[in-house]
Formats: C-alpha cells, sequence, structure tokens
C-alpha cells in the first residue's frame, strides 16, 4: 500500500502531479460530482454512514491513505510539515546530548499522562500523581491510579517496542495496563468491544442523539487491519502517519473505554518505533487539552466533510508548538540542574544529601517516610538531609503541617505546568455504550 499525497505545482517532481486549482475546476465543472461533494470533498471520501439492521445508523470509515482524492500537500501544509520535523529533530537531538536524560524523561511521562487523563474528564493534577506515588494518598485517590496505569501503559509500551513492531496485539496489551484494577475494569481491558459505542454530545446521551456512532463490532477487525497496516506505511512522511492515524483510531473507537488515551499513546509509539524520537519526549496532550473544543471539532470534520487537510494542519501546528516547548523545558531542565549541582558543590554538601537532590528529577515532591525507604536511612538521618535541602533553597515544606511534611522542588515543578481545566468542561460523552439507557433506535446487542 502506497500513500499518495496530492502535490501541487512546483513540489512534484517530474510526473506532472494534479494540481489543487485543477481539482477545484473539476469540481466546479462537474455538476454531478459538485452534488456529491460537501465542503469541497467528494462525499464518502473519508466515510460513509450505513443503516445497520436494528435501525441506526454507524461510520464505515474509508482505509488509509486516504485516496480519493489524496491528502493535498499545498506550499503552506509542505511548511507546517517541515516546520513540525525541523522542530522535533532539534528536540531529539537535544535529548540525545543530555547525559542522562531517563531522571527526567519520567516527569515528562507523568506529566503527559495527567493531561491526557484530564482531556477525558480526570481532575488528577500532576502534584496528586506525585503525591500518590511516594506515599497512596491524594485527594481523587481512584482518579490517580488511572493515571498511575497511564504511566505503566505508556512505558510498558516503550519497553515492549524495543524488540516488537507496534500491532493490534500490543495496542491490546497496553490497554489492558491501562485499565487494569480501576474504574474500567469492567470496560473488558485488553479486547476490542464486542458491542456498539457512541459518542457526545454529552456524558449519559443516548446512541439516537449521538454526535457520532463508530463503525459497528463485526467490521472492527478489517478497519483495525487496514490501521496496522498503514502505521508500517513507510511511503507516508512519519508525521503524516501518526496524524492520520491519531484520527481514525478515534473514528473506529475499537474500545468500550480509553480510545482517546490509548489513540494519543499512538501517536508518541508511532515516532518512537520509526526513530524519529530516540526519547520519548513528545506528548500532544498539553496542546489537545488547551485546544480542546478545536481538538474535537476537527476529529469529527474528518467524518462527514471528509477534512484530512484540516487535521494534519492543526495536528502538525501541534506537533511543533509541542516539540519548541518540550525543547526548551528540557533547556530550562538543564540549567536548573547546573545551578543545582554547583550550589551543592560549593556549599560542600554530604554524598547523601547529592544522592537525595539527584532523585528529586524523577520525584520532585517526598516525604521522609518516602526518603527512608528509598535510602534505607533512619528518620533523623533523612530529615537532616531535607533541612539541608530547604536551607540551600531546593525544597520547600508544602502543608504546612508539622507531622506528615512534604517537601517539594517547587522551581523543578514549575517548569511542568498544569493546563488549568476548562470551566464548563462536560465529558466528551464518549464511550457509551448499548448497556446504557438508550433512545428509541436501540440496536441489538451483538
Ligand atoms: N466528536 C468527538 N467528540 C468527542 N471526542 C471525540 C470525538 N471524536 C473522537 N473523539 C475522541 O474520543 C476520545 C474519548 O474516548 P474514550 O473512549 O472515552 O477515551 P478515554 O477513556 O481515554 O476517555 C476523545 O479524547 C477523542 O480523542
Ligand atoms: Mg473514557
Amino acid at each position: 500500500m502506497a500513500c499518495s499525497l496530492l502535490c501541487p505545482d512546483r513540489l512534484g517532481g517530474s510526473e506532472p502531479t494534479p494540481l489543487a486549482t485543477d481539482l477545484g475546476s473539476e469540481q466546479r465543472f462537474d455538476p454531478e460530482r459538485a452534488l456529491l461533494s460537501i465542503g469541497g470533498c467528494p462525499r464518502g471520501r473519508a466515510g460513509i454512514y450505513v443503516r445497520q439492521p436494528s435501525g441506526y445508523r454507524a461510520f464505515i470509515p474509508q482505509s488509509l491513505p486516504p485516496g480519493n482524492p489524496p491528502i493535498e500537500l499545498t506550499l503552506e501544509r509542505s511548511r507546517l510539515l517541515s516546520d513540525a520535523t525541523l522542530a522535533l529533530g532539534r528536540l531529539d537531538a537535544a535529548a540525545q546530548l543530555i547525559p542522562n536524560p531517563d531522571l527526567f524523561i519520567g516527569m515528562y511521562v507523568n506529566r503527559e499522562a495527567v493531561l491526557s487523563s484530564q482531556i477525558e474528564g480526570t481532575r488528577a493534577s500532576l502534584a496528586d500523581l506525585l503525591v500518590f506515588q511516594v506515599e497512596g494518598q491524594s485527594e481523587y485517590p481512584v482518579e490517580a491510579a488511572e493515571v498511575i496505569n497511564h504511566v505503566s501503559a505508556m512505558n510498558h509500551g516503550l519497553s515492549r517496542l524495543a524488540d516488537l513492531p507496534l500491532s493490534l496485539n500490543l495496542i491490546c496489551e497496553i490497554h489492558r495496563v491501562l485499565l487494569s484494577g480501576v474504574r474500567g475494569q469492567n470496560r473488558e481491558p485488553g479486547q476490542f468491544r464486542r458491542t456498539q459505542n457512541w459518542i457526545g454530545p454529552a456524558a449519559g446521551c443516548t446512541l439516537a442523539q449521538a454526535t457520532f456512532v463508530p463503525p459497528p463490532p463485526q467490521k472492527l477487525m478489517e478497519h483495525l487491519t487496514n490501521l496496522e497496516n498503514f502505521m508500517h506505511d513507510e511511503t507516508c512522511p512519519p508525521l503524516i502517519r501518526a496524524g492520520l492515524a491519531h484520527a481514525q483510531f478515534e473514528t473506529i473507537h475499537p474500545f468500550l473505554d480509553g480510545n482517546g488515551r490509548i489513540g494519543r499513546l499512538l501517536i508518541t509509539f508511532m515516532l518512537f518505533q520509526e526513530r524519529v524520537l530516540h526519547r520519548p519526549l513528545l506528548y500532544l496532550s498539553y496542546f489537545l487539552k488547551s485546544n480542546r473544543a478545536e481538538y474535537y471539532d476537527r476529529l469529527q470534520a474528518v467524518r462527514l466533510p471528509g477534512h484530512w487537510e484540516e487535521w494534519l494542519d492543526f495536528f502538525l501546528r501541534g506537533v511543533a508548538e509541542t516539540s519548541t516547548e518540550s525543547w526548551r523545558t528540557v533547556r530550562a531542565i538543564l540549567d536548573l540542574q547546573q545551578k543545582h549541582r554547583e550550589l551543592l558543590q560549593t556549599r560542600k554538601v554530604s554524598g547523601n544529601v547529592v544522592r537525595v537532590h539527584e532523585l528529586l528529577w524523577r520525584y520532585p515532591i517526598v516525604t521522609i517516610p518516602y526518603l527512608q525507604r528509598e535510602l534505607k536511612l533512619t528518620y533523623a538521618g533523612v530529615n537532616r538531609i531535607v533541612l539541608r535541602l530547604v536551607e540551600l533553597g531546593i525544597l520547600q515544606e508544602s502543608t504546612g503541617n508539622r507531622r506528615n511534611r512534604r517537601f517539594a522542588d517547587d522551581d523543578y515543578l514549575s517548569l511542568f505546568a498544569d493546563v488549568p481545566n476548562d470551566p464548563d468542561e462536560t465529558s466528551s460523552g464518549a464511550d457509551r455504550q448499548e448497556d446504557l439507557p438508550l433512545g428509541p433506535r436501540r440496536p441489538k446487542r451483538a
């Protein structure tokens, strides 16, 4: 399968390529085709709605890559692609030059897990997750546990990808880790759905009110197999491939729950597998959460009007902005590391203070019992170390309590800002499934 891109003039090779304007005029002058087009794209470009035997209509996507017409690569879109590629390359190169990036990559993974879960309505913050990681407590324990699962799912996927290609089996494996033991347990962890589901407009809506009805369960494997093949289609530039694959995955919505989170993980996994990124440092959830309404609208517009290009523009803009932002963060972390290390050197601190300080890049919120366990030291010993770091201005006590104190490296934490939650953020209403109350057109159980 080859990925075809429609290149307007000057971008093409020696073969004459169809021009964007040619395509436009073809559509303008062919009355029959004009009748069949929606928003400038031939009807059914991304798929069509098909009435199911029990009366409701489900969306049947076209296979990837889009072929009728192929993705239009205008000069402007080529620039977006090259900006995104350059920004990502700069981030990747920076990460490769750092002596020990794994120290802080854990924080990137944490932050992505928090933001990706927040897109789906989880309230646990990065601080909740960090506290939960060291002491198992949080204002939102179930949600924090869910975010920890997300971290495990990401790490599991990344380690498996060292020896295995990205496949449907691996996606199921990662899904099992994501939904294990928490609220998703009755949502069939690790299994593609066997029932019909639907999306929005609000939580609890019926199938009859749905904004979008993904393909019926009996069609899933066909669409998923095409997607799996497409994920390895080397004729398509990796960033375009990742963008198309994410949108198609959300359209197929193959799981009862977790589609948004797994779909976003797929982006990282695809780029990692292609060695576009050697370290998992690009996470789009900050961008997607900051532009959540546009994210959903663009996904939705891929389906019926077939606006693949607009989705790709949005996606590429996200990659460029996020890569640049992550690159700045990497540099800020390096500056902070250097500042702290110089301080520790000039103050001639003990080896144990240095050990705790190194641990903070991975766990920037700590408690005395946690450090006792980690370092196998006495309470008094750890207390002395922590107070030394407080005195040096590296740690701050964050509870104001005399007991059960927590200490945070605020300068470091401030480099991983949260996106404020949208005040009228209603859940996307995604992941409804047949066993919820239905409207008049209730489908039969598969
Ligand atoms: N029209 C749409 N409205 C809302 N979400 C959509 C739409 N189309 C696709 N989605 C995707 O569905 C995801 C939510 O699906 P869901 O299975 O609940 O994922 P998760 O459990 O990770 O929350 C969103 O994050 C988004 O990626
Ligand atoms: Mg969900």
